[in-house]
C-alpha cells in the first residue's frame, strides 16, 4: 500500500478464520489502519491478493466488499449521531436484502439487549460503550462472514472496554471471523487466536496470540507502554 511515494504497508501476510479472532498491533503510524482500509476496498493496493474464503476481492470497491462479506467498523465509529439506534441499523442493512433486514435486527437486539433499549435514542445521545456497540450492530446489520475493527477501545475508559471485548466475543463466538486492530494489546490477547505485530509497515512478528500473553518485555520491545490498557488510560487522561 502507498500513500504517493510512501509505502505504507508492504508484504504483510494475515488470515483471519471464521469464529475467531486475528489482533494487530503495533504503534500509531504502523501501517493498521491502511491495511484494514485495503481489505475493505478504500485504498486500492499497489499490489497483493485479498480472497474470502478463497475468492479474490483485490480492488473490489467498498461496497462490493460490503456485499462480498467484508464490513469494516471504523476508527472513531462514524455513526449517525442524529439519527436514532433503529435508524443506524437499517442503515447498516443498506446492501442486505431487504426482507432479511427485520431478522437481522432481531438478532442483534438478542446479542446486544442494551441497543434494544434504546431502539429510538438519537445515537449522539449514547454512551461511548452503546456508541461503539451500535457501530457493532450496524456492521452484522450487513449480515457478514468477516468484520474488521480498528481500534474499538479509542476513548473508551478501561472498565468501558471489558464490555466492548465481550461483546467482540460474542460475535466470534457467532461463526464471524473478526480482525481487530488495537495498540491496547494485553488485554485482547486472551480474546485472540492468532496476533500479527506490525512495525514500519512491516510483519515484525506473527503467531498464536496465547503464546505471548505473559511477554510483556517483548510487548513492551515493539508497542512501549500502550500495550497496557492501565497505562494507556493514565496518559489518555
Ligand atoms: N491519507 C494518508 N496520506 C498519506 N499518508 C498516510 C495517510 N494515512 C496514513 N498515512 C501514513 O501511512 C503510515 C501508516 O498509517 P496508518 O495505517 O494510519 O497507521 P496506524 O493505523 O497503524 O496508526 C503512516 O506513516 C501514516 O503517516
Ligand atoms: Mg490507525
Amino acid at each position: 500500500m502507498h500513500y504517493g511515494k510512501l509505502a505504507a504497508v508492504q508484504g504483510v501476510s494475515l488470515r483471519v478464520e471464521p469464529g475467531a479472532v486475528t489482533l494487530v498491533i503495533g504503534v500509531n503510524g504502523a501501517g493498521k489502519s491502511t491495511t484494514l482500509r485495503a481489505i475493505a476496498g478504500l485504498h486500492r493496493p499497489t499490489s497483493g491478493v485479498v480472497t474470502v474464503d478463497g475468492r479474490a476481492i483485490t480492488g473490489r470497491p467498498a461496497h462490493d466488499v460490503v456485499r462480498d462479506g467484508v464490513v469494516l467498523v471504523p476508527e472513531g465509529r462514524r455513526i449517525f449521531a442524529p439519527l436514532t439506534v433503529l435508524e443506524n441499523l437499517r442503515m447498516g442493512a443498506y446492501t442486505a436484502k431487504r426482507e432479511q433486514t427485520a431478522e437481522s435486527i432481531r438478532e442483534i437486539f438478542e446479542l446486544f439487549p442494551i441497543l434494544q433499549e434504546r431502539r429510538s435514542t438519537p445515537a449522539g445521545l449514547l454512551s461511548g460503550g452503546e456508541q461503539q456497540m451500535l457501530a457493532f450492530g450496524r456492521a452484522l446489520a450487513a449480515r457478514p462472514k468477516y468484520i474488521l475493527l480498528d481500534e474499538p477501545s479509542m476513548g473508551l475508559a478501561p472498565a468501558v472496554f471489558d464490555t466492548i471485548l465481550d461483546n467482540i466475543g460474542r460475535m466470534a463466538a457467532t461463526g464471524i471471523g473478526i480482525l481487530m486492530v488495537e495498540q491496547n494489546a494485553e488485554a485482547c490477547l486472551s480474546l485472540a487466536k492468532d496476533v500479527v505485530i506490525l512495525a514500519q509497515g512491516k510483519v515484525a512478528h506473527s503467531g498464536a496470540a496465547g503464546a505471548l500473553q505473559s511477554e510483556h518485555a517483548f510487548l513492551r520491545t515493539f508497542l512501549g507502554e500502550s500495550a497496557f490498557s492501565a497505562a494507556k488510560s493514565e496518559r489518555d487522561g
